[in-house]
């Protein structure tokens, strides 16, 4: 089969497209023939080397983690899902054998979910890690019905989930996103769209019970005023100073500042792929593009204004 991988860090020129041997199921996996998987901005980052202290000892590696397509052959122990089956799955980012950027992909069934006919392909390859990411960080800041979020960074993947979500949650939201956001935005139906071209949305005179900057670009004490009392932020790209203002507000305050970090599962990704079937989710993709075209889309997305989610498709939709 056909595979994107790379041997060694570096701009989207170390990506390769070669020939590996079919992949074999062990115990407790399935493989997948992908019709379709997504980008994620962890895919440019590894690749890049940006977490070379966790992955160098595992090169060459694939690229990508979220994908659909059909189940082909189950290993051992396997008893949810069966050849022929429509999935969309995770692949654990930690594993360097297998990844989604490929014709076929191997990976756990415990992070593998039916996929319904009313969903796409491409649609669910879109909603693993970003949705859950979103899930996630709004669900432990205690998002409720009736409470004004404040989401940034809202046309970009993770953004987008958490915009809907919200909503679907039945709070209020307010979506930050640039200029050229606002029209993907609008699709998203916001209660309030900022665009920060013009706005200085952490000016707001008004406070949120969650601020989620999905974007990962601001700071706490950029952000803190804009809390209301018992509020959270929660932020996409936690550093070592976002993790001691966590610490510090733990003990001194009743607002919170958290990081969130995606934990892949399936009742996470069930809730998504549910809520995207009956319509509470609608698409956010926003292009579909061909497995040579990965490494120019790859450099767009690093430029760090993607909109909604960009999918590969490996083949067509059954
Ligand atoms: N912690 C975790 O577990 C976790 C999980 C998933 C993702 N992440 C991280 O979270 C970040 C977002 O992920 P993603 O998948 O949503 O990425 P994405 O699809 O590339 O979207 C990033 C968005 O950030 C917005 N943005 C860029 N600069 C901005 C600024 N100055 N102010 C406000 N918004 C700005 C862009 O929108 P405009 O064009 O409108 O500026 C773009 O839509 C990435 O850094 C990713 O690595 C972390």
């Amino acid at each position: 089969m056909k595979a994107w991988t790379f041997a060694r860090y570096g701009g989207p020129e170390v990506l390769e497209w070669v020939d590996l041997p079919d992949p074999v199921p062990g115990k407790g996996e399935i493989v997948t023939r992908v019709v379709a998987a997504a980008l994620n901005p962890l895919d440019w980052k590894l690749r890049a080397g940006q977490y070379k202290v966790m992955t160098a000892w595992r090169l060459p590696r694939g690229v990508g983690y979220d994908y659909a397509g059909v189940v082909e052959s189950v290993g051992e122990g396997v008893a949810r899902l069966k050849p022929g089956d429509a999935v969309v799955g995770i692949v654990n980012p930690l594993d360097s054998r297998n990844a989604a950027m490929a014709e076929r992909v191997c990976a756990t069934e415990a992070l593998a979910t039916a996929k319904p006919p009313s969903l796409s392909f491409a649609d669910g390859a879109s909603l693993p890690g970003a949705g859950i990411t979103a899930v996630q960080a709004l669900r432990e800041a205690n998002l409720a019905a009736g409470q004004r979020v404040l989401v940034v960074g809202a046309a970009g993947g993770v953004g987008s989930f958490a915009v809907q979500y919200a909503r679907a949650c039945g709070a209020h939201v307010t979506a930050v996103a640039s200029t050229a956001g606002q029209e993907f935005l609008a699709r998203l139906e916001p209660d309030r769209a900022i665009d920060y071209n013009r706005e200085d949305w952490k000016a707001l005179a008004e406070r949120f019970d969650i601020v989620f900057d999905a974007s990962g670009t601001s700071t706490f004490p950029q952000c803190r005023r804009l809390l209301a009392p018992g509020g959270a932020f929660v932020h996409s790209l936690p550093d070592a100073a976002l993790y001691c203002w966590s610490w510090w507000m733990k003990l001194t305050a009743k607002e919170r500042c958290m990081p969130v970090m995606e934990r892949p599962n399936l009742a996470d990704l069930e809730t998504l792929v549910a809520m995207a079937a009956d319509g509470r989710l609608q698409s956010v993709v926003t292009r579909v593009g061909r497995p040579d075209e990965l490494p120019e889309l790859q450099r767009e997305m690093a430029l760090g204004h993607n909109r909604g989610k960009v999918v590969v498709r490996f083949a067509p939709e059954p």
